[in-house]
């Protein structure tokens, strides 16, 4: 199988186990790292709304502790009415192992069906050169 059908594969499985019994929306992420494995992760929400996670969080979690290091692609996957895209804080999250060759697919059930970078998505990210000061 190649990478991509891998990586849609394993988001999907996420979405299959997403904990979303609040909002009722599923989302399953995966990440390819630069080392070209896949971490997965799927949202898991809480009884006290802000304990819950993100998906994407989560795949970042994985890849983190699974010894991964850079995201090449991260694959984000759910079922709404538009397309998903990262939440805000995902974005940031996803940029600090980012650089500007990281790919991100958007996709539902059936496939992939948008590709940006993460540029695209977030031109003015917070980033460690903003923490320079005098
Ligand atoms: N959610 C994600 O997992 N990723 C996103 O980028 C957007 C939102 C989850 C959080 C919550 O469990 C549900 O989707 C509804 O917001």
């Amino acid at each position: 199988m190649d990478k991509i059908k891998e990586l849609h594969q394993a988001a999907l499985t996420g979405f299959e186990r997403a904990y979303a019994p609040y909002s009722n929306f599923y989302v399953g992420a995966a990440i390819l790292s630069t080392d070209g494995n896949i971490y997965t992760g799927c949202n898991v929400e809480n009884v006290s709304y802000p304990c819950g996670s993100c998906a994407e969080q989560n795949a970042i979690g994985a890849m983190i502790t699974g010894g991964g290091k850079k995201i090449k692609a991260i694959l984000i996957l759910a079922e709404g009415k538009d397309l998903i895209k990262p939440c805000g804080a995902c974005l940031q999250r996803i940029q600090e192992f980012s650089d500007e060759n990281t790919t991100i697919f958007l996709a539902d059930k059936s496939g992939i069906k948008q590709t940006l970078s993460l540029a695209e998505l977030l031109p003015h990210g917070f980033a460690e050169k903003d923490l320079k000061h005098d």
